[in-house]
């Protein structure tokens, strides 16, 4: 099967702390992969070694069968990889149209001097652009939504829709979700369920997703990889990680 990302051996210290242990990870093509754990084990420091935001103290990480290490967070982006943030990041001040179609033009700018003259190419271009605006929108039933408002006057579960949105603006096929379901009613969460497994099909993407809802992660996932204090403890389907005793361990804080 082949490997859309791969960690080998990582490890991530902060001065004399341990963040990540010797962690071993890959997520398969087409595959969604949970990384799960109690607070601060980890996870979203994982997520930043893959985006290059962290080098990695010790191992290596690979996107697409190319080592990372020493590229900048854009260039990784490049390799067809986008994620989300714990803490949101949208263009504030941007209504929701144009939070979508930035990230669509981040990757493929139209000429400056194309835009100018309005040739055709660049009509049609811009047609489709909008095209694909609008199945996204939909997709994450954001159509409704009037295109005055900013993006920070959205409620939070919007926000986290539309984020997921512009990830796949960008035309990823890699999608690294940080806790997509923080924030969200239970109803909120259902759909967004429905949403991440239609999205999957529809774009053909690999998902690596960090959630602590446990009804989403056992719900989606293929897979399911389990830190606790920067080491992996488990791994594999979500019934057998459900029936760990060291996962269980780590959740109660029993034996
Ligand atoms: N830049 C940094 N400098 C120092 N320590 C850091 C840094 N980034 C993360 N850490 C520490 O690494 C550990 C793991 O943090 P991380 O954010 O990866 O956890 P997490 O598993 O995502 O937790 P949560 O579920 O709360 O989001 C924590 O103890 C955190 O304080
Ligand atoms: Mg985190």
């Amino acid at each position: 099967m082949e490997k859309v990302l791969e960690l080998k051996d990582v490890s991530v210290h902060f001065g004399g702390i341990k963040c990540v242990q010797h962690v071993n990870l890959h997520l398969n093509r087409g595959e969604i992969l949970a990384l799960i754990g109690p607070n601060g084990a980890g996870k979203t420091t994982i997520f930043n070694v893959i985006t290059g935001i962290y080098q990695p103290t010790m191992g290596s990480a690979e996107v697409g069968g190319q080592p990372i290490a020493g590229l900048k967070t854009h260039q990784i982006t490049a390799l067809g990889l986008a994620r989300t943030f714990q803490n949101i990041r949208l263009f504030k001040d941007l209504s929701v149209r144009d939070n979508i179609l930035i990230a669509m033009d981040r990757t493929a700018p139209s000429s400056m001097v194309a835009s100018i003259l309005r040739t055709r190419s660049f009509l049609a271009r811009e047609v489709k652009k909008n095209t694909a605006v609008d199945e996204l929108l939909e997709i994450f039933s954001l159509q409704h939504i009037d295109e005055e408002t900013e993006a920070k006057n959205l409620p939070y579960g919007v926000q986290r829709r539309l984020e997921i949105a512009r990830a796949i603006a960008t035309g990823a096929r890699t999608l690294l979700l940080d806790e997509p379901a923080a924030g969200m009613n239970g109803n909120e969460t259902e759909s967004l369920m429905e949403t991440i497994r239609f999205i999957r099909k529809r774009f053909d993407l690999s998902i690596l997703l960090i959630e602590h809802d446990m009804r989403l992660v056992m719900g989606i996932s293929e897979r399911v990889a389990v830190l606790e204090y920067g080491k992996k403890i488990a791994e594999g389907n979500p019934k057998e990680v459900q029936n760990d005793p060291n996962v269980i361990r780590a959740y109660l804080g029993t034996e």
